[in-house]
């Protein structure tokens, strides 16, 4: 498919360079995922790095004091976050014999745990073809596709998780997913996106049409 093929050929020439993109371990994967929601990159990067050195497994994490995981936290926000991902190192620990679970299904049973953090890590860790959509991927397809309906309404939610689900690279559905998201981030950006060096832009439906700075569409509520 056309779309995903140029996604994953521009992001082997121009994805970044991340900690927890050299491994497949679902444990370090996991905690970089918490920890970019709601977080750039740049400021992640150092907690990433932080609580891997301090915790390198998840019996690790499992068997730390809460205070000294809210302590380490502390900077990034959203405290839930880390009380969720310390519970569910504990789950992992204890219940599962310090093994993640391997499917999307089993994945999203964790605590803190939702259709995206458990879609990222079925596909990288898992090869899993579960798409992801955040903020990125919403703008990616809504502007290809010259999509209008609102990304914070009940349809609109629904209709981009199934188009990203068919656009998904069953080959290579992690590769595909932090394509789009990275293609997102620094290329087809919220604000100025590089149209004139876009891979995509013969057939981008907003650039044709203008609509680049109209979309996405948000629903105030
Ligand atoms: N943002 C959060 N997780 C990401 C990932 N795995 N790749 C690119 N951007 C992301």
């Amino acid at each position: 498919m056309k779309f995903s093929n140029t996604l994953i050929y521009w992001y082997l020439q121009n994805n970044r360079e991340l900690p927890w993109r050299k491994t497949k371990n679902p444990y370090f994967i996991w905690l970089s995922e918490i920890m970019l929601q709601q977080t750039r990159v740049a400021q992640g990067l150092s907690y990433y790095l932080k609580f891997t050195s301090s915790f390198p497994t998840v019996f690790d994490l499992a068997n730390a004091d809460e205070s000294t995981v809210l302590k380490m936290w502390q900077g990034l926000g959203y405290y839930s976050r880390a009380r969720n991902l310390h519970y569910s190192a504990k789950v992992i620990a204890n219940e599962l014999n310090g093994e993640f679970p391997s499917t999307y299904k089993e994945i999203i049973k964790l605590k803190g745990i939702g259709d995206y953090t458990a879609s990222a890590i079925a596909s990288i860790c898992f090869n899993e073809p579960a798409a992801v959509v955040d903020g990125n991927v919403y703008r990616v397809l809504s502007r290809y596709y010259g999509i209008n309906t609102p990304i914070n309404s009940t349809k609109g939610i629904k209709e981009f998780k199934i188009l990203a689900q068919s656009l998904i690279d069953t080959k290579q559905p992690g590769t595909f997913n932090q394509a789009i998201m990275d293609f997102g981030a620094l290329h087809c950006k919220p604000q100025n996106p590089l149209c004139d060096s876009c891979p995509l832009a013969d057939s981008c439906v907003a650039l044709e049409k203008k609509l680049t700075k109209e979309l996405p569409i948000k629903e105030k509520k």
